[in-house]
């Protein structure tokens, strides 16, 4: 970082949104190395949690008031989202965490697949998204996986141009490696899977607290995680187009 870019960066102001950077362990401050295992949580959003449980427990689409600020809630979180996303409000969807939507995702979209058809996944990325996908290998769907360069652990693309066929219906690739901090050329990678006629689904968790996530394109799903984004446990998204693929 810049010296200019330090001095407009008030790192104690940072520090002290993040209640759990106080906590001192053998009388030294903690420090927290641990990535993968989730970021500390601001407390703006304990604050919205406690606000949810003091005020707004209460069942959706109620007259009284603890629904109505429930429902308040929902929407503009779908809202925050929808901009973070850059999509509709109504093509944002909440769940356990990314590993669990991802499943659900393929198996709902492996409904519309039969034996033959491909998918593509890719040595780099994280399980989530790769287990999901090699799911729909007991219908028959063929999992085609993309090797990475071990010079510069960069995705190859001469095989990602390879696994790509006419029989491709999905591509799913990560935006950033949680292992060794690559960022794919996403808009290169989704060219290729949607001249091929494929949907493209990018994970998107260890990217997404860095970086922009701007997808004009119907048929591409993005996901993004609570464990990299500073958020309370059970927040976790998915964002994709409202598009009906395969179907007649
Ligand atoms: C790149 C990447 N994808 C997916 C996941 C899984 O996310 P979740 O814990 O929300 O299922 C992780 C978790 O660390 C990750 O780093």
């Amino acid at each position: 970082m810049h010296s200019s870019e330090t001095e407009s960066f008030d790192i104690a102001w940072v520090r002290e949104q993040f209640p759990s950077l106080t906590l001192q362990y053998n009388r030294h401050a903690s420090a927290f190395l641990d990535g993968p295992a989730g970021t500390q949580v601001p407390k703006q959003v304990m604050d919205a949690v406690q606000y949810y449980f003091l005020g707004a427990n209460a069942n959706t689409y109620g007259a009284f008031l603890t629904s109505r600020r429930n429902d308040e809630m929902i929407l503009s979180a779908r809202a925050a989202m929808a901009d973070f996303f850059n999509c509709d409000a109504n093509e944002v969807v909440f769940g356990q965490n990314m590993t669990t939507i991802t499943f659900a995702l393929a198996r709902a979209i492996g409904r519309e697949l039969k034996a033959g058809d491909e998918v593509v996944v890719t040595t780099l990325d994280h399980d989530a998204n790769v287990a999901p996908w090699r799911a729909l290998e007991e219908k028959g769907v063929v999992i085609r996986q993309v090797d990475i360069r071990e010079e510069d652990c960069t995705l190859d693309l001469d095989d990602v141009k390879r696994k790509i066929t006419a029989k491709t219906k999905l591509v799913a690739v990560g935006y950033a490696s949680n292992m060794v901090g690559t960022i794919n050329p996403i808009a290169e990678i989704a060219k290729l899977a949607h001249a091929a006629g494929a949907l493209m689904f990018v994970d998107a968790v260890h990217y997404a607290p860095h970086g922009l996530i701007c997808s004009e394109s119907a048929s591409t799903w993005r996901s993004s995680s609570r464990t990299k984004c500073a958020r309370q446990r059970t927040l976790h998204r998915n964002a994709g187009k409202r598009e009906r693929k395969y179907r007649s």
